[in-house]
């Protein structure tokens, strides 16, 4: 076995150029989506207070802001509705001129080739908060599936690109796949939020969506935290009801999960780089206590490195402009 001195490591860090040549992992705008909130009403830009940078937009200032989405190279957003109203059933959610199905077509009408991918849930259009429909204090598994798919139906009519199912019920993929096929929407693919954890890094999103559950937690249908073997079934049976892109959510916290999925599965993989994970890097920028820029890309990079394909976050933008700069 060779070892020092025979062996020297630094040898290829010795310059910037021998650096890039053996660096492994690379960060690109290609990868990324950048999620986006929209709500009713006109010339409305209100800032999300727990994550600088994002804000709700109206459909004006969506168009704005997208045609800069567009332009920086990032190929897709993931979009998020604030609703107009709350009820037991979400009903917002599948309606035709819900806030999500507005914000559709006006984005396919001006940019049809940006990729327009929706969150299937009903969280943020509940009045109770939860992801699904509640019987009691239980949540109906089989009852919220029937919703789900009119979510996603009604998001396919107006023109999504992918749909994306977050609410973690057992069958969501299939009933979904399912619906989309009989109503003649075979081609529009599936981004499953399979492996989607109970955790307290969504706490700035669900400041900025209003859906933090009004009581209980979302501990029945959402991952523990501890647990990889259990995310890696669910992403399996995701597969098997007809995902077309699996995800990962949280990202940092949940390397180990990401590049077991990566062993073991060939479907492409996402991360979600949620609103904590934002919200951590500019607090701590904020007070100049990190540098944004490398702690930003950093995170990314290592998550790529873990063996995600496609990343979700609100770092897309200047990420974009960072690495335009760079080459
Ligand atoms: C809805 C949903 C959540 C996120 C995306 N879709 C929140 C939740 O489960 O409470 C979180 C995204 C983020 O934190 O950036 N089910």
């Amino acid at each position: 076995m060779l070892a020092f001195p025979d062996i020297r490591l630094r040898r290829l860090r010795k310059t910037k150029a021998l650096r890039a040549l053996v660096r492994e992992t690379r960060l690109t705008v290609s990868d990324l989506i950048y999620p986006i909130f929209v709500t009713h009403g006109r010339h409305l830009r209100e800032p999300v207070e727990p994550m600088p940078g994002i804000y709700h937009l109206s459909l004006d200032n969506l168009l704005e802001e997208v045609n800069e989405v567009a332009r920086l190279g990032i190929p897709g957003i993931l979009l998020f509705g604030i609703p107009s109203y709350k009820d037991s059933s979400g009903s917002e959610s599948y309606d035709d001129h819900g806030i999500i199905q507005e914000a559709i077509r006006v984005i396919k009408h001006t940019i049809p080739d940006l990729i327009v991918i929706t969150d299937v849930c009903m969280c943020q259009y509940t009045d109770h908060g939860h992801c699904g429909m509640l019987n009691g204090d239980v949540i109906d598994n089989d009852a919220t599936l029937e919703i789900y798919s009119r979510i996603a139906i009604s998001h396919a009519e107006a023109g999504a690109d992918i749909i994306a199912p977050s609410g973690m019920m057992d069958g969501q993929v299939k009933v979904i796949r399912k619906s989309l096929d009989d109503q003649n929407y075979p081609h529009v693919p599936i981004m499953a939020y399979s492996a989607k954890h109970a955790s307290s890094f969504y706490g700035p999103f669900r400041i900025a969506a209003d859906s933090t559950p009004r009581r209980g937690d979302r501990l029945s249908y959402q991952i523990d935290y501890a647990n990889s073997r259990m995310a890696l079934r669910e992403i399996q049976t995701d597969i098997e009801e007809g995902a077309d892109i699996v995800m990962i959510k949280p990202a940092l916290p949940y390397l180990d999960v990401i590049a077991r999925a990566r062993d073991r599965f060939d479907h492409p993989i996402a991360a979600y780089h949620v609103s904590g994970e934002y919200s951590l890097i500019k607090a701590a920028a904020a007070n100049s206590w990190i540098n944004e820029r490398e702690a930003a890309l950093e995170s990314l990079t290592g998550i790529r490195r873990a063996g995600a394909d496609i990343i979700i976050t609100y770092y897309a933008k200047d990420v974009a402009s960072w690495l335009a700069e760079k080459y």
